[in-house]
């Protein structure tokens, strides 16, 4: 693959979850304007990926894609340079199967054709979905279509998405730069919903589910949650907890609700700049589960200079009191051999989301904390 890409977990915003197929030029090029208006740009959300749904339901003559003319009359290429003059990068879809997901043209047998296109069009990141793959072995088919980036000589990030079936953890760090972990994720704080085969994750189902393969992530091969659901009808608290916990857990941030009507708030928690810069820590060690007390569940990250990350987000259904006694609490990851010695070490607490100092780890944290919300802090010597 493409090394020295995507070293800490990509950004930016994808047309699926609000739009599904119904995507063209007008959105596309209203949705790079908001990115730069709202300062989401400038937070670091960069890649603009346009989801299933983009292409003519045929191949040209030449048996090569093109965007749908109704929807995208100006053409692909317009488009790369349309984003790109916005300071952003073009992301795009295309599935291994026969098919994509949505009846358009897959690649099976297209690879290298189609990696072309997108270098021609000036694509920068290609999600890469796993419908109509009857008789394909997951990993070949990734394999091919990275050979086939590659080859183009252009640095495209390659987003792997197979559904956590056949691991990708396993070998998604040699084909590509992110896999995903799991079927779709769900607008709701904890539910499963069944389909037959399959289901959707509501954020702790999928967190909760995926928790044990956190070795496998590092700078350019992510463990991906799946696109945000963040600001598509969460309350305000839990649209901070999901963005801490997709931080927390080193996953891409890629948003998917629709930042041209977003409301005040919700932009002011996705443009947290002290939150993504746990995100994009440059260590990109993945965060891992260090307990549950009282139904509150506390995570930790190690970050580079030997500081840290902990989130406490509260479960229940009522605000709690937080009372943490840091000195009973040596903070150790094993994975990656790094500890806090509280008894011996004094750390300075940072509280990310409301930007202020809340002393130090000598005396225990008291804080209140409602609904689902999380308080998020950064611990410095
Ligand atoms: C399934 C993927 O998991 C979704 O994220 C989305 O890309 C759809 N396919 C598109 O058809």
């Amino acid at each position: 693959k493409i090394e020295g890409l995507a070293l800490t977990p990509p950004m930016g915003w994808n047309s699926w979850n609000t739009f599904a197929t119904n995507i063209d030029e007008d959105l596309i090029k209203g949705i790079a304007d908001a990115m730069v208006e709202s300062g989401l740009r400038d937070a670091g959300y960069v890649y603009l990926v346009l989801d299933d749904g983009w292409m003519a339901m045929e191949r040209d003559a030449q048996g090569r894609l093109y965007g749908d003319p109704k929807k995208f009359p100006s053409g692909m290429e317009a488009l790369g340079e349309y984003i790109h003059s916005k300071g952003l990068k073009f992301g795009i879809y295309n599935c291994a199967g026969s098919k994509t997901c949505g009846g358009y043209p897959g690649s099976r047998g297209h690879e290298y054709m189609d990696a072309q296109s997108y270098a021609d069009w000036g694509v920068d990141f290609l999600k890469y979905d796993w419908c109509n793959t009857e008789n394909l072995n997951a990993k070949g088919a990734y394999q091919t279509m990275r050979d086939a980036l590659y080859a183009t000589g252009r640095p495209i990030v390659f987003s792997i998405c197979e559904w956590g079936d056949n691991k990708p953890w396993e070998w998604g760090t040699e084909m590509g730069h992110l896999w995903r972990v799991s079927g779709d994720i769900v607008n709701c704080w904890d539910c499963e919903y069944g389909h037959g085969s399959w289901s959707s994750w509501g954020l702790w189902k999928v967190i909760n589910m995926r928790k044990d393969i956190r070795k496998y992530a590092g700078p350019g091969h992510w463990n991906d949650l799946d696109m945000m659901e963040l600001g598509n009808e969460f309350t305000d608290a839990e649209n901070r907890s999901h963005l801490a916990m997709w931080s927390m857990l080193a996953s891409p941030l890629i948003m998917g609700n629709d930042i041209r009507t977003m409301s005040e708030e919700t932009r002011i928690t996705l443009t947290n700049k002290e939150v993504v810069a746990v995100s994009q820590d440059a260590l990109g060690i993945q965060g891992f589960r260090f307990l549950n007390e009282n139904n509150i569940e506390i995570w930790i990250k190690p970050l580079a200079n030997d500081e840290w990350a902990i989130v406490f987000v509260n479960m229940n259904d009522e605000p709690v009191e937080l009372n943490f006694n840091w000195q009973k609490h040596d903070m150790g990851d094993d994975l990656n051999q790094k500890f806090a010695h509280l008894d011996r070490t004094t750390y300075q607490l940072r509280d990310l989301y409301n930007h202020k100092d809340l002393g130090n780890t000598s005396v225990p944290l008291r804080a209140k904390i409602d609904v689902h919300d999380v308080l998020m802090l950064r611990l410095k010597k």
